[in-house]
């Protein structure tokens, strides 16, 4: 943190007193970390609103590594979109179904559509794309 400047924020007792019942179930020891994560988490929210953001995700998926030529073609779209995957990792969960979490950077748009493509290969069983947005304050 750069520079810090402090604000007062006006707030009905019973919204503060929620919102205080709230941040402490999440364990944040103070108000001001817990202003500052929503204040983060909206302003990311809107970055990943814009398809030529850049942002890094995760996705998620399960699949029964039994599937017809299905770990083949994942390997074959990781390959072909070398420059947005940065990592994967492999784990088997029993003896059908894999899981796979693929690691990408580039633009939300970009990571979105290469996203869907593997979600909706034949054999994925479960899956979904986690963003957070890469440029930060
Ligand atoms: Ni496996």
């Amino acid at each position: 943190m750069s520079q810090v400047e402090r604000i007062g924020v006006s707030l009905d007792k019973k919204l503060l007193s929620r919102f205080d019942k709230l941040i402490a179930g999440q364990g944040y020891q103070s108000r001001s970390e817990a202003i500052r994560d929503l204040v983060r988490r909206q302003l990311s929210t809107e970055q990943l609103s814009n398809p030529d953001a850049e942002a890094v995700a995760a996705v998620f998926l399960v699949y029964d590594h039994h599937s017809t030529k299905l770990t083949e073609k994942l390997m074959d779209l990781q390959h072909s979109h070398i420059l947005q995957v940065i990592s994967s990792i492999h784990i088997h969960l029993d003896k059908h179904d894999c899981l796979e979490v693929i690691v990408m950077r580039g633009r939300v748009g970009e990571i979105s559509k290469m996203g869907e493509n593997i979600l909706s290969l034949k054999g994925v069983k479960l899956g979904r794309v986690n963003f957070v947005s890469s440029e930060s304050d």
